[in-house]
């Protein structure tokens, strides 16, 4: 197997980004004629090796229905499935694999939250609390949940940094809220957020929070434990992982005292006509055959990254951020959206004259793939006044070169397109 193990040189200025590299084959094509700069890691994450051979691995070799088979086959890939559990407890530090649900992704964890616990326990009086930077998944579960609960949604301010108003976000807390959802850190701005802070803000009149960790699982260190979150979610593709599989932790308490949300196998214990008798925590909110292949290349992916030293990662992104930021800031005409004090690895910018979707397919002919857009954050474009921007986002196996080279395409782009 392709493992991270000793290639890690623990120290972020050795960061050993190169030999990181030879881990994601991708890294290696040409994308019209050039050498592929992949910095579009807030839309998807490229996978290493031993992630996409685990996947085939377990087509070729193990391939078979879990949890009800048994024959041999089905037994081992309902080990490996279990134990992928077991490595996503670990990543996340939580107490029990009961904890762990197995989701599509972290758009159907926060509609699991939203239409099992909410609409089971909101009515009309009740508050949601989300901020102004949310990604539309952190924002239309609720507002559906609203409508259908008669609940109210309310938005916590931001400034023109992107960053959260902390003092105005409390003041909309009473105790009329009962739900606080949150992005740990934001796809569009890269602004981390102080969850810590919010999640004892909410617990002190009772509301539960739930984190949206899309953006932050392979950037931050997570741990739910210590942050004492009530839920958390993230993707599976975000993370080095698979498409099509996530996880919502949720603390047992409350997931035991929540109806299911989706009906079908594996989710109960005994069905008849008159009554149905829904299975244990976690299989109760996993209905229907899972991405049995997702959860195995998932487990593959978090074990990867649980082998990079996380400081030496963080540390070589921000050496990444800092000089995107500063190459960025010498460029006439151009603006940071997003400039907040503590921020992960997002560039969001426009440029004086010129469309962010043309300069996306400029860089493109020259292999750089960017994202353009308003980055399914409608709301916080429109605080800060832009219809959208162009994105660099980065992962740990970009390098400071391919940010020399970014930033060289578009001063050389510029130009051309301001005609
Ligand atoms: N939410 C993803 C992004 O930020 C798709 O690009």
């Amino acid at each position: 197997m392709n493992m991270a193990g000793n290639r890690n040189k623990e120290i972020g200025s050795n960061f050993d980004v190169e030999t990181i590299r030879e881990d994601f084959p991708i890294l290696s094509r040409t994308i019209n004629g050039k050498k592929l700069i992949y910095v579009d890691n807030a839309a998807t994450t490229q996978k290493p090796t031993s992630v996409i051979k685990r996947v085939s691995d377990y087509y070729e070799q193990e391939n078979a229905n879990i949890h009800r088979g048994v024959h041999s086959l089905s037994e081992e890939a309902t080990e490996a499935f279990e134990a992928a559990r077991e490595g996503v407890r670990k990543f996340l530090n939580a107490d029990s694999v009961q904890e762990i649900i197995f989701t599509s992704g972290t758009t159907e964890a926060i509609n699991l939250v939203a239409q099992s616990y909410a609409r089971s326990k909101l009515k009309v009086g009740d508050e949601i609390l989300i901020s102004a930077l949310e990604h539309h998944s952190n924002i239309v579960p609720w507002q559906m949940v609203c409508e259908q609960t008669g609940a109210q949604l309310k938005v916590g301010p931001i400034n023109d940094d992107g960053e959260i108003l902390m003092e105005q976000f409390a003041s909309f807390i009473t105790s009329n809220t009962k739900i606080i959802a949150i992005g740990h850190v934001s796809n569009a701005l890269g602004t981390i957020n102080d969850i810590k802070h919010i999640i004892g803000l909410g617990h002190a009149v009772n509301a539960v929070v739930l984190v949206d960790g899309a953006q932050a699982s392979i950037h931050e260190h997570i741990d739910v434990t210590q942050i004492d979150c009530d839920f958390y979610a993230f993707s599976g593709h975000k993370a080095l992982g698979p498409t099509g599989i996530g996880v919502l932790y949720g603390k047992a308490e409350l997931l035991d005292e929540m109806p299911p949300w989706q009906g079908g196998g594996d989710m109960i214990k005994t069905v008849s006509f008159e009554k149905t008798e829904y299975n244990v925590l976690p299989y109760k909110f996993e209905a229907g055959t899972p991405n049995i292949a997702g959860g195995i290349g998932l487990g593959a992916a978090l074990s990867y990254f649980s082998n990079l030293n996380l400081q030496a990662v963080m540390s070589h992104e921000k050496a990444l951020l800092n000089l995107a930021t500063e190459r960025a800031l010498a460029i006439p005409g151009l603006s940071i959206v997003g400039n907040a004090s503590n921020k992960a690895s997002v560039i969001s910018f426009n440029i004086e004259g010129v469309h962010p979707q043309d300069l996306g397919t400029l860089l493109d002919h020259q292999g750089i793939a960017i994202r353009t857009g308003h980055h399914c954050a409608m709301p916080v474009m429109r605080r800060l006044g832009v219809s959208g921007t162009a994105r660099v986002s980065f992962a740990f196996y970009n390098t400071l070169d391919e940010i020399k080279s970014i930033f060289n395409a578009i001063e050389k782009i510029i130009p051309m397109l301001r005609g």
